[in-house]
């Protein structure tokens, strides 16, 4: 039989930067009040969130793409000559095709890109970055810009109080390369298909979860996720320095952050709580919650952050970085 050849990649891969942005308007929790049978108290108790940022018609999931991808490359010093794949992990284009990647290599500049979105629902971005980081060990690609960018106002019905009060708009990205030493970590990824009907587009419209089914497997599957990424990593809990689960809600959130310390997660472990100002954006929450925490100087370049996203599918994924 013919042997082919085979292509040889890095001996390891790391984040080389970061970038994210968000929607000039902000919507409160009272201005939501004021279209709908819910209250701030509520909102806050129940779900966490305080403010979100709403896109209007005028700035779309590719426009929000391009500009966290941009800052990104610019956060790793890099040009976009030095980048030759795209991913954009998101479940909100308004259309099957065209994909979102093609046009945001374009606009950023990468020439003949290799690109595609990935939907894992607000697990995306942590499957993303695992087959950008497998790509460039497997020598398929140099290296990878991967944009989490969701325009969910698109597909929640403004006057549904379950979802209206959850979701927002924005963008997160991260530049991944080649490094002698790993920096991100083998993932840890799953699904659960047989509760496919606990999130799901109605009439392929508008989101509808069961939302307590939701919290309740959330709750209960998604620590342990995160403490197989540790373990794969070869880590343990007590190494962890920050914490970032994909912001779908901070009981949630918190939860989760519970379990690992039993487990023998830190006190002093950051635990995100990016979901007060910024709501559930779906595969868009976890590097928008790494850069923000970067910027507050709560992630600070070689820490050890566990990150995990779940979401429709249901599926879910997680893995151990270093922080850039
Ligand atoms: O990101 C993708 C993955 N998604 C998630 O992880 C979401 C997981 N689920 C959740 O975060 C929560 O289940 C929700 C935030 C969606 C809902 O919170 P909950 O605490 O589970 O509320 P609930 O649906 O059980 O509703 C409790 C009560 C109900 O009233 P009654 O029947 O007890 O009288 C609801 O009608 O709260 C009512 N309610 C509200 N009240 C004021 C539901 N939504 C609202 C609202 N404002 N916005």
């Amino acid at each position: 039989m013919t042997a082919l050849k085979q292509l040889s990649g890095a001996p390891a891969t790391r984040i080389l930067g970061v970038g994210s942005t968000q929607p000039d308007t902000v919507v409160t929790n009272d201005d939501l009040a004021s279209r709908m049978d819910t209250n701030d108290q509520w909102i806050r108790e129940r779900v966490g969130i305080v403010e979100r940022r709403f896109a209007g018609p005028e700035v779309s999931l590719v426009d929000m793409a391009v500009e966290a991808g941009t800052r990104a490359l610019a956060d790793a010093g890099l040009t976009a000559a030095e980048v030759d794949t795209v991913i954009v992990p998101n479940c909100t284009m308004p259309a099957p095709i065209p994909n979102a990647a093609a046009q945001v290599a374009d606009r950023i500049g990468i020439q003949a890109a290799g690109a595609f979105d990935l939907n894992a629902a607000c697990a995306g971005f942590c499957y993303a970055l695992g087959v950008a980081s497998d790509l460039i060990k497997a020598g398929s690609a140099g290296t990878v810009l991967v944009i989490g960018s969701e325009k969910l106002t698109d597909v929640v019905d403004p006057y549904d109080r379950a979802n209206a009060i959850i979701f927002a708009d924005g963008a997160g990205a991260a530049v991944v390369g080649a490094a002698e030493q790993p920096e991100i970590g083998p993932v840890s990824w799953g699904s659960a298909g047989d509760l496919v009907d606990t999130i799901y587009m109605r009439d392929h419209r508008y989101i509808y979860q069961e939302g307590q089914a939701v919290f309740r497997w959330a709750t209960t599957k998604i620590a342990p996720v995160a403490l197989r990424a540790v373990e794969a990593a070869g880590l343990s809990a007590a190494d962890v320095d920050a914490l970032i689960p994909h912001q779908a809600n901070l009981r949630i959130v918190e939860a989760i952050g519970k379990r690992l310390r039993t487990h023998g997660a830190r006190e002093d472990m950051v635990v995100a709580d990016d979901i007060v100002y910024s709501g559930n954006t779906s595969s868009a929450s976890i590097p928008m919650a790494l850069d923000h925490m970067r910027v507050k100087g709560q992630v600070t370049k070689g820490d050890v952050v566990l990150i995990v996203g779940f979401g429709a599918g249901l599926s879910y994924a997680g893995q151990v970085i270093i922080a850039p």
